[in-house]
């Protein structure tokens, strides 16, 4: 129920044609303090139609508006304040949260349009980063958010499987690798060759033209090459999809950058079609002048084809395959003037639906606050972090509670829940620094906390003895602290409908943060098994707390265990 919307339909009431209702929602506003109710109308906008002061109109409506769902109404100055009946609204909070579930908060936006979601994307032979981690996890969560809504989301990994790095490696193993060193620890391996290759290409610059020529062949199809190149894929997938399986992340489509190595042409012709090619140099090139960037290299001279060329045919792709509502791309914000060339080239081409698509960039993790790269081999790999904070949540499972049954899949569960929470609950945008210990604490405004809350009402639940919660009857709740836990409650639809329109997965962790701190406080300050008239009522919001709580998590891509 929105109840915003029926006190400014009790509004509208008295005022008529003053203003209309959609203004009137606009400008209701959260009073800071429960003192002063829970929304609160502005009456300034009303001067200029009555031609009185907003003091003075604010006690007049402060006399004559009313609602089944309003209390009382302070008048306090030129504001309007509402209370809301306590009563009531709990009442049909709780009712809809219980009988929905689940899909309290689902929403029909989306018409099960489709939206591909570019994400994850590592680069084959290299380790995957904790910018790829963000991607994965970012990318992951706004496809939870998208279906949840009403969309079709399809995760697409944009494998980073093509390009001249790839005849640097051949070069590099050819003249020093070898089929075992690979096999026994193969990006481990291939990343030492492309490392030694840049060391010694640049005393040997004769290697550079080698490895030129070896992509060309691989371009071209040449059967070594590609035996080559599909060996070292396969191998680093393998790495790659044990990752994606502790983060219990999937995807539609494994389509990188090579799947579009026989889709290039076309999207030569069809830029030459709209005449949108510059030759420069005996470079190809489209001029962006008139966006205000740089221009985009299609086609080098020796006519091998770039990154923003497989991303074009990509685009291209998705938009034929998918007829899409939307196109995501979740990648670092190191990348913003890539997408802005690829946009600014597609709508070049007359591409209406180049204004679909979205880069949904983010900011960098960093450790210790120094930056994770891989040139100087100074990479934290993912495995380690991850494994790491299992250990950390392991140990703490010992301290807290050694007796736990199944106590590995729960630490796992809390390890691996703890890295994504932690890089969900920011601002995509904020970089952050990160230390093990920090983002496995089972205080604070961590995963663990959020699960242990959770976990913690799962056990009020089954001490209560309780087999289920009745929903044909009614569950009245007036005190101050389970108040606030109905209007987080309350407002989850439109939390949900927030983190959409923002493609901001914080949204949601700040919500759950928030409801696992409010319930917290209402545990600490109410008795919930006394047995007395209010106890359903009161099992009934514990109840409710859990659902969304592990709704919440869900969406983030986070598990929740029962007990822990
Ligand atoms: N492989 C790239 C990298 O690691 C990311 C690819 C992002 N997706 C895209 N369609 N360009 O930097």
């Amino acid at each position: 129920m929105d109840y915003e919307l029926m006190v400014a339909q009790a509004i509208k009431e008295q005022i008529g044609d003053a203003l209309p209702i959609e203004k009137i929602v606009n400008l209701l506003e959260n009073p800071k303090s429960v003192e002063h109710g829970d929304i609160a109308f502005p009456a300034f906008a009303l001067a200029k139609a009555y031609r009185k002061a907003p003091q003075q109109i604010a006690a007049e409506l402060g006399e004559s508006v009313n609602s089944p769902i309003v209390e009382k109404i302070e008048v306090v100055g030129p504001y309007l304040n509402f209370f809301l009946n306590r009563k009531e609204v709990s009442a049909a909070v709780l009712n809809e949260v219980l009988v929905k579930s689940g899909h309290y908060g689902d929403a029909e936006i989306g018409g099960n349009r489709n939206v591909p979601i570019d994400m994850s994307s590592p680069n084959i032979a290299k380790p995957i980063s904790m910018g790829h981690l963000r991607s994965t996890v970012i990318g992951n969560s706004l496809a939870n958010i998208l279906k949840k809504v009403g969309f079709n989301p399809i995760k697409i990994n944009h494998l980073g499987d093509w390009g001249t790095q790839f005849g640097k490696l051949i070069v590099g193993y050819k003249l020093w690798g070898s089929e075992e060193a690979v096999k026994k620890d193969p990006i481990g391996e291939l990343l030492n060759l492309y490392v030694k290759f840049h060391k010694e290409a640049e005393e040997n610059p004769e290697l550079d033209n080698d490895a030129r020529e070896w992509f060309k062949k691989l371009e071209d199809g040449d059967e070594e090459a590609q035996e080559l190149w599909r060996w070292f894929r396969e191998e680093s997938l393998k790495e790659f999809n044990y990752i994606y399986e502790r983060l219990d992340i999937t995807f539609d489509s494994f389509n990188g950058e090579a799947f579009y190595n026989d889709k290039m042409q076309e999207v030569i012709d069809l830029l030459e079609e709209k005449n949108v090619l510059t030759v420069n140099e005996g470079a190809t090139i489209v001029d962006l002048e008139k966006y205000n960037l740089n221009p985009a290299l299609i086609k080098k001279s020796d006519g091998a084809t770039l990154y923003i060329t497989r991303d074009l045919a990509a685009a291209i792709y998705r938009k034929r395959t998918y007829d899409f509502a939307l196109s995501l791309y979740a990648v670092g914000n190191e990348q913003s003037n890539h997408f802005n060339q690829l946009k600014a080239i597609l709508k070049e081409m007359d591409y209406d639906w180049a204004d679909d698509m979205h880069h949904i960039p983010f900011g960098l993790i960093t450790q210790g606050g120094k930056k994770l790269s891989t040139r100087q081999g100074k990479i934290v790999l993912l495995e380690e972090v991850l494994d790491d904070a299992v250990a950390s949540a392991l140990e703490q499972i010992e301290e807290k509670n050694a007796d736990l049954p199944n106590k590995e899949l729960i630490a796992d569960q809390v390890g691996i829940g703890a890295v994504i929470f932690h890089d969900l609950k920011n601002d995509r945008l904020n970089n952050f620094d990160f230390t093990i210990e920090e983002v496995v604490r089972f205080e604070g405004e961590t995963g663990p906390y959020v699960q242990y809350t959770r976990a913690r009402a799962m056990s009020i639940l089954k001490k209560s003895g309780l087999a289920g919660i009745d929903t044909t009857v009614n569950y009245p709740l007036d005190d101050a602290y389970s108040w606030e836990i109905i209007k987080l409650l309350q407002d989850y639809p439109s939390v949900v409908k927030r983190a959409y329109e923002k493609f901001e997965p914080s949204v949601i962790a700040k919500h759950a943060i928030h409801l696992a701190q409010a319930f917290n406080r209402y545990y600490a300050n109410s008795k919930v098994l006394t047995d007395d008239a209010q106890k359903p009522a009161r099992l009934a919001l514990v109840q409710s707390v859990a659902t969304i709580l592990k709704e919440d998590l869900r969406l983030l891509g986070v598990q929740s265990p029962d007990q822990m």
